[in-house]
């Protein structure tokens, strides 16, 4: 069915590095990404998985990158796409990283009682993206208003689908509640499924 494309997916969570031993982060367990990567080997096609840090075992056959940050994940997207049809980007990549990263562990006695922090804004890895010919698919964890931020999402990032799910439902758990949203305007509600079972319909 794939043979001889090549798909690069995205998973797990980006860590914003604050000191030596701090980061910001999120919830993101990689169980999505990870089944979408071997979903696209089981039909075929050569993967590159680029993986924020998991402990999932990595799908067999798929050519694995490790990134922590969001600037490191763009610039190993940036070279996996290079020959690639596909992005699947499934990453909860962090919208703000900390403005400097201390080089010395932050201290509670030199701070007192509040600490606060200045962020910048992270670079859009699937937006930034320019290759001629690839289809880029996207996801959309929402809190609400599932299918008009996803609708938002497929224009302003330029997608090919966007795969719309519940935030406090899918984030982190086995299972997942995937609304396809469509760049015609269709708008395609799956069940609730194990993340192995809904990854293939999507490589479908
Ligand atoms: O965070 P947001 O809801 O905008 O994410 C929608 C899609 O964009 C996801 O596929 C996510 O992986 C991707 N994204 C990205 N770079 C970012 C933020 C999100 O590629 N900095």
């Amino acid at each position: 069915l794939l043979h001889g494309k090549r798909i690069v997916v995205t998973a797990g969570g980006t860590r914003e590095a604050l000191d030596p031993v701090r980061y910001l982060g999120n919830r993101s367990s990689g169980i999505m990404g990870y089944a979408v990567a071997q979903a696209a080997i089981d039909a075929g096609a050569d993967v590159i998985l680029i993986s924020g840090p998991t402990s999932l075992p990595s799908p067999y056959g798929a050519a694995r990158v490790d990134v922590q940050t969001a600037v490191q994940m763009k610039d190993a997207v940036s070279e996996a796409v290079k020959g690639a049809q596909a992005i699947v980007m499934s990453a909860a990549v962090a919208d703000y990283r900390p403005k400097d990263v201390r080089s010395e562990k932050i201290k509670k006695s030199e701070l007192g009682a509040t600490l606060s922090l200045d962020l910048v804004t992270n670079p859009d890895i699937i937006a930034g993206i320019g290759e001629p010919g690839l289809l880029k698919i996207g996801f959309a964890a929402e809190t609400s208003n599932l299918v008009v931020h996803a609708q938002r999402k497929l224009k302003e990032k330029g997608l090919d689908l966007v795969v719309a799910n519940d935030a406090e439902q899918a984030i982190g758990s086995k299972d997942n509640r995937v609304t396809l949203v469509w760049p015609d305007g269709r708008v395609e509600e799956m069940p609730l499924l194990p993340k192995e079972d809904v990854a293939p319909m999507l490589i479908e």
